[in-house]
């Protein structure tokens, strides 16, 4: 069954990196150009963490993040958002995540702070194979 693949965003920090290394399943770093400039060949899950800019638009999506979503493919084949972020940015909370899948009507999968503990990551990979599952069942 194919493994639906998970493409995210980390900074030098590395949290996000982290936790996507432990979901036993294709991982992109869209920190990385060549992922970034890429086109996602069939469905995929975006994990974003939320960055507050301060500035008075308070962007909080990665710039490597809309350069990804800017190709109309990858916004097709998108089916899914995971959020990480962290509870002390308040109602800004998760707030990249849920702008992308407010914006582009699917779901938010998955939330978790910082790199997730590991029942996070158990969660996580459980909603991530019920996924695959489904896509699996679904009618091409
Ligand atoms: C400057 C800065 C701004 C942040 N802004 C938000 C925010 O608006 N909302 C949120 O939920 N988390 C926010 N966070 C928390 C990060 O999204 C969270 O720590 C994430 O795990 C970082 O992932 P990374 O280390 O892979 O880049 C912010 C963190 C930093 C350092």
């Amino acid at each position: 069954m194919r493994q639906t693949p998970v493409y995210y965003y980390s900074s030098a920090s590395g949290l996000v990196r982290a936790f996507a290394e432990r979901l036993g399943r294709p991982a992109f770093n869209l920190a990385e150009r060549e992922h970034r400039r890429s086109e996602v060949d069939g469905p995929w899950v975006l994990l974003t963490p939320s960055y507050k800019t301060g500035n008075e638009a308070n962007d909080t999506i990665p710039e490597a993040v809309r350069r990804f979503l800017r190709s109309a493919a990858n916004r097709r084949r998108l089916v899914g958002v995971m959020g990480s972020g962290n509870r002390n940015f308040g109602r800004y909370y998760q707030h990249a995540a849920r702008e992308i899948a407010a914006r582009s009507g699917r779901p938010v999968l998955f939330e978790f702070e910082l790199s997730g503990t590991p029942w996070d990551v158990q969660e996580c990979r459980r909603i991530l194979a019920e996924l695959d599952d489904a896509l699996a069942r679904r009618p091409r």
